[in-house]
């Protein structure tokens, strides 16, 4: 995880820094710092805690803030514990060097004892310290210049990165370079200026071109220069592609919300609408997806579809098996990506794997995605973010149009993943005719109800907070649901654990009288999904066994139910749908209480305790 940023140019860096780590705090906050060179002299400042503690510090010393050369960092902790220390940058030895550094250096421990045996000492518990020093003995030992050191030193490494790296003796030029954690660069006007960053929204204000590197690369960046990209391993010069790019400033402000979490909760119908236009044409009776169909051969002779995510990605990927299995019968598993990577699976040519990822990035699903390629399955990505190190990875895919998604809790991601997954499974099932021409057409004419609905939907605000303000202090909760609507109950929990910090499991609702049973009394609010489709009477059922045990029930029904109106404490009522489209809306009022509540509870919304937006590290 972590997050980099850097500038050379003609403008003062540090207000495009620590903007930039700003917008790249998602990747983590648990430290903070910058470098910034004045033509004469490196200043460093770091400290634990947020990019605005970093301000905090550098505020009354503007000697810190000056210069037209800068590279700063935001830090999700894995070698050493979040303090002043540990954070980035750091230097070399000498000096002389100085290294951001987003990843982990697996062998770091090894060329650690090499380097104290030389001589070195470290200030830092990180393995990124070791990293710094590692390229200062390589550079003296070969007499060579920082691009050179760093490209060999780069070789000797196991493990992550992306690093930028500056060299005080030669204060020109930064050095970047990658292997499993994204870096971009932003390229100036006539080359007069360059931006460095984990993503491509710290510089979009300045320019729309950038240049994606990819896995095992570097370049060398000089103001007023081409930029050199080569291959670390073979040294070979690679042509680097500049791409044009789509994002805008708007997409990734506030846009007058309290939280980017509610700002994106109400961004769902337009982005679900953004993610089917141009790909669902119900007048002509067709989905069209050139991922899908230039490969349909692969998804129809498949023997099976293997679906790999984390999180809330692999509880889409659930409502994607019953969504698959349902309309185009197609048997599939869904798997963490982080288990099936490990566990010696059976994967063959004849598999179809489909990995979901809102970044694009994450570490166990991108490895997930490599492993099942070596054993030769075809690999679709349904990814969010455009160019990342998964949706570059896949054979094909489709992307979900969510936009940027800031709030470290997802929320647009998972519904928008879940229109992409019901296109897919409507289209595979019309080609297999395993649905009539009319059951995909009415499909596709209730799909282009759902985003009216979910903004009618999220009128009920009020509503909710109202609940949330009741159950605000529970200490656990349960969230039940069957078929379609189990993983929404999955998700609906983790939500609340995310970033009310409340103890909150899902559960199959029949599966509660296996255990979850235990738990129930007065003080126990338990979230059950009672839609009138599916099993509408078996839930019903479940909800009178939570009742008779005095468990609080908060249910999510359709407009006009009155059965489980009576039963229940509380109900929010949801728009008529297809089954199959329920988890769309149900899982809107759950996202709705897991804000609010949070908010309640005055807790950090879009930066929850130690998570991450982007979980680069296994
Ligand atoms: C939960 C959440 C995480 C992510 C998971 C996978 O709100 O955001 O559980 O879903 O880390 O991330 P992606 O989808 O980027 O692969």
């Amino acid at each position: 995880m972590c997050g980099i940023a850097g500038y050379i140019g003609y403008r003062e860096a540090y207000p495009i820094v620590v903007n930039g780590l700003k917008r790249l705090e998602y990747r983590g906050y648990d430290s903070a710092g910058i470098m910034m060179y004045d033509g004469k002299k490196m200043h460093l400042s770091k400290t634990k805690g947020k990019v605005s503690d970093l301000e905090l510090i550098t505020e009354k010393e503007t000697e810190r803030k000056h210069g037209t050369i800068g590279i700063g960092h935001t830090r999700w902790a894995t070698h050493g514990v979040p303090n002043d220390t540990n954070s980035h940058p750091h230097f070399s030895q000498s000096g002389d060097l100085v290294l951001v550094h987003n990843g982990i250096i697996e062998n770091y421990d090894t060329i650690k004892k090499e380097l104290i045996s030389r001589g070195y000492t470290f200030k830092s518990d990180t393995d990124t310290e070791v990293l710094i020093n590692l390229i200062e003995e390589v550079k003296k030992k070969e007499n060579c210049k920082l691009g050179k050191a760093v490209q060999l030193a780069l070789t000797q490494v196991v493990g992550a990165y992306a690093i930028a790296v500056f060299d005080i003796t030669k204060p020109n030029e930064i050095v970047v370079a990658r292997l499993g954690s994204p870096i971009a660069i932003g390229v100036g006007k006539d080359n007069k200026e360059f931006f460095i960053a984990s993503d491509t929204s710290p510089f979009i204000e300045f320019t729309k071109k950038a240049i994606y590197l990819e896995d095992g690369e570097l370049a060398i960046i000089k103001k007023d220069k081409e930029i050199k990209v080569r291959q670390i391993k073979d040294d070979k010069l690679i042509n680097a592609d500049i791409q044009k790019l789509q994002l805008s400033l708007e997409q990734i402000e506030k846009g007058g919300y309290e939280h980017f979490m509610l700002k994106e909760i109400h961004e769902q119908p337009r982005a679900i609408v953004d993610t089917y236009r141009g790909r669902m044409l119900p007048d002509e009776g067709v989905i069209k997806m050139a991922g899908i169909d230039d490969n349909m051969s692969k998804f129809l002779n498949a023997d099976r579809i293997i679906i790999v995510a984390c999180g809330t990605s692999w509880h889409a990927g659930l409502v994607g098996e019953y969504l698959f299995e349902d309309m185009a019968r197609i048997p599939v598993e869904v798997e963490y990506a982080s288990e099936f990577r490990y566990r010696n699976p059976i994967i063959t040519s004849k598999d179809v794997v489909i990995a979901i990822s809102q970044s694009g990035e994450t570490a166990d699903t991108l490895a997930a995605i490599k492993l099942a390629k070596s054993k030769g399955a075809f690999v679709f990505g349904v990814c969010n973010v455009v160019g990342s190190s998964i949706a570059r990875e896949t054979h094909a895919g489709a992307y979900t149009h969510a936009g940027p998604e800031i709030g470290v809790a997802s929320t647009k991601a998972f519904t928008t993943q879940i229109t992409v997954l019901s296109l897919i499974a409507l289209k595979l099932a019309k080609e297999k005719g395993s649905l009539s021409t009319s059951a995909f057409q009415a499909y596709l004419q209730t799909m282009q109800l759902i985003p009216g609905q979910i903004e009618k939907l999220l009128e009920i605000d009020e509503h909710v907070k109202s609940i949330a303000a009741v159950y605000k202090n529970a200490k656990n909760c349960l969230y039940l649901g069957r078929g379609y609507n189990f993983p929404v109950a999955l998700e609906g929990a983790l939500k609340l654990k995310e970033i009310s910090y409340i103890h909150a499991e899902g559960y199959p609702a029949a599966e509660m009288k296996h255990g979850p049973i235990a738990l129930i009394d007065e003080n126990m609010p338990i979230f059950v999904i009672a839609t009138n489709k599916g099993h509408y009477e078996k839930v019903v059922s479940n909800i009178q066994e939570i009742k008779s045990r005095s468990g609080k029930i908060i249910a999510v029904v359709t407009e006009g139910d009155t059965t489980v109106k009576e039963i229940a404490d509380h109900v929010i009522e949801i728009p008529e749908t297809e089954e199959a489209f329920t988890p769309l809306l149900t899982t809107i009022p759950f996202q709705l209480l897991s804000y609010h509540i949070a908010v309640m509870l005055d807790k950090n919304v879009d930066q929850p305790r130690n998570l991450a937006k982007s979980v680069t590290v296994e």
